[in-house]
């Protein structure tokens, strides 16, 4: 007989009249990768959190190891050998990882005691090796980066002897180095016959890890299949509920004459000391160049100054032949320039205005939106209207605010506004980043008609599917310099990442 480590049935959980998790059925097989598959809002935290006691079910079984248990609070969870990495980790800063494995733990018994600190730190440093966690025990919480501090939120939960890991979404704050180290200590887990739940949206990751996957949709499970019964394309349409076109079709088209350019910028962050390093971009009608590259070397600084937010320290940027590089953020839109920003939240929405307010922002001068003095507002709720029907963004009701949209609506508003006026150079910042595979779809389907109309893209994104699929020329930026730049063809994802991690062509 198999062992389901864990085994769920029936599970339904409301919030209200959201129905989160909808007479669920889920089983995990002990020593299995199984992958909790679906978009934002499909119910999986929700799941995952009744699964450890965060949260209580209206109705339900639950079996550990084919026993039925009551689990009421994480307490009963961890000692059903269960451990949960959340997103946000709970780690205290001014602590060792030592500190912070064994603190909590007996506190009354073990903290504080010198022998018991060093029994701990004995089989801290044994989880460590056998795993190859990589990591020093006696190091600051505070010195770790992201990716370290989720790690030892996995030897926490090791420590305390879990069997079963939980990790809801751990590659949302991950590079896509970190991405790869993770992965590889779930495979040594899986080894030593843990079971991990392993939550995601991302398509590309769950076929590299899971060996099974469970769909999840609008609160229902969909289905389980074994990865290698499966495809990206049969998971996104199971996810999405209707037919994804992952891969666009790109047509081979010709680029035009220069639109855009980038002379000699140089520029040094104040605060983080990050130089952008002479760099050099020209950017043609009818053509989308990608920036690749690991977020924080350089692409935020490179988005602010093409934007008009932030003064490079020398160069010139020639938009139409004409410079542009003093010229206000007003002015660039004026003249043609989109900008869709990596952050949301401060240069691309105000959360509580309204949706057409949202889509005036940056415009409040331009005479198509005044009557006489005054903003036109009839004019604006009928152009509002078409921009929220053309670009499929949903929304509860006519007054709702920005905030109140999903991610992926937000998103899909902004690049609404920027692209319904007709701009020449679209400067196109992580334009997917955290949106839904259904939206993310419309969104390159708008990048690439962009392309169509002869306009130029500047796609700057962490994602390589989608520079490799949307972009004629790639450039990638590692600590403020362009260390490659080539045609897509000349390329492969997995050249892609090292350059990205800083090796030279030359050192392969
Ligand atoms: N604590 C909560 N209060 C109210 N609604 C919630 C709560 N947690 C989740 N929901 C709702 O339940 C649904 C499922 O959410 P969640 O399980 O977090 O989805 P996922 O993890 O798949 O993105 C969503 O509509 C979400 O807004
Ligand atoms: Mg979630």
């Amino acid at each position: 007989m198999t062992i389901n480590a864990v085994e769920m049935k029936n599970i339904s959980k409301s919030f209200g009249s959201v129905k989160a998790n909808d007479s669920i059925d889920f089983s995990v097989k002990k020593g299995e990768i199984h992958c909790l598959l679906g978009e934002n809002g499909a119910g999986k935290s929700t799941l995952v959190k009744i699964l450890f006691g965060l949260y209580n079910k209206d109705q339900g079984q639950i079996k550990i190891n084919n026993k039925p248990v009551k689990i009421n609070n994480p307490a009963g969870a961890i000692k059903e050998k269960m451990g949960m990495i959340h997103q946000h980790f709970m780690l205290v800063d001014r602590f060792s990882i030592i500190e912070n494995i064994i603190a909590g733990q007996e506190p009354t018994r073990t903290w504080g005691t010198s022998i018991d600190k060093k029994k701990a730190a004995v089989k801290v440093k044994e989880i460590s090796q056998n795993f190859g966690f990589d990591l020093d025990p006696e190091a600051l919480i505070e010195n770790l980066s992201v990716g370290e501090q989720q790690r030892v939120e996995i030897m926490k939960a090791l420590y305390r002897e879990a069997e079963i890991l939980i990790l809801d979404e751990p590659t949302a704050v991950l590079t896509p180095q970190e991405t790869e180290e993770l992965f590889e200590i779930m495979e040594s887990l899986k080894e030593d016959n843990k079971t991990i739940i392993f939550i995601t949206h991302k398509l590309n990751e769950t076929m590299e890890i899971a060996d099974r996957i469970t769909i999840l949709r609008d609160g229902k499970k969909i289905g389980t299949v074994n990865k290698n019964d499966t495809t990206p394309q049969k998971l996104a349409n199971m996810m999405v509920g209707r037919e994804v076109l992952l891969d666009l079709e790109k047509s081979s088209k010709n680029p035009g004459k220069e639109i855009f350019s980038i002379k000699n910028l140089s520029y040094k962050n104040p605060v983080s000391g990050l130089e952008l390093n002479e760099i050099n971009i020209s950017f043609k009608k009818g053509e989308i160049v990608g920036l690749a590259g690991v977020e924080g070397n350089g692409q935020l600084e490179l988005e602010e100054i093409i934007a008009g937010l932030k003064a490079p320290d020398s160069g010139e940027i020639l938009f139409n032949s004409q410079k542009i590089t003093k010229v206000s953020t007003r002015e660039r839109r004026n003249m043609g320039l989109a900008h869709i920003p990596s952050d949301r939240n401060k240069y691309g929405l105000v959360g509580n205005f309204s949706l057409a307010k949202n889509i005036l922002l940056g415009s409040e001068w331009n005479p198509e939106f005044k009557n006489k003095f005054m903003i036109d507002f009839d004019y604006l709720n009928n152009y509002t209207d078409q921009i929220l029907k053309e670009y499929d963004v949903r929304f509860s009701g006519k007054n709702s605010r920005a905030s109140e949209l999903s991610g992926g609506n937000q998103q899909k508003l902004i690049i609404g506004r920027e692209l319904s006026r007709g701009a020449e150079f679209v400067l196109a910042a992580q334009p997917t980043r955290g949106v839904d595979i259904g939206a993310i779809e419309f969104i390159h389907r708008q990048l690439l008609k962009i392309r169509e109309e002869d306009k130029a893209v500047f796609l700057i994104s962490a994602e390589l599917d989608e520079l490799m699929s949307l972009s004629d020329r790639i450039l990638v930026i590692y600590e403020g310099n362009i260390v490659a730049r080539g045609k897509v063809e000349d390329f492969d994802q997995e050249e892609l990442g090292l350059l990205m991690a800083g090796h030279s062509r030359e050192e392969r």
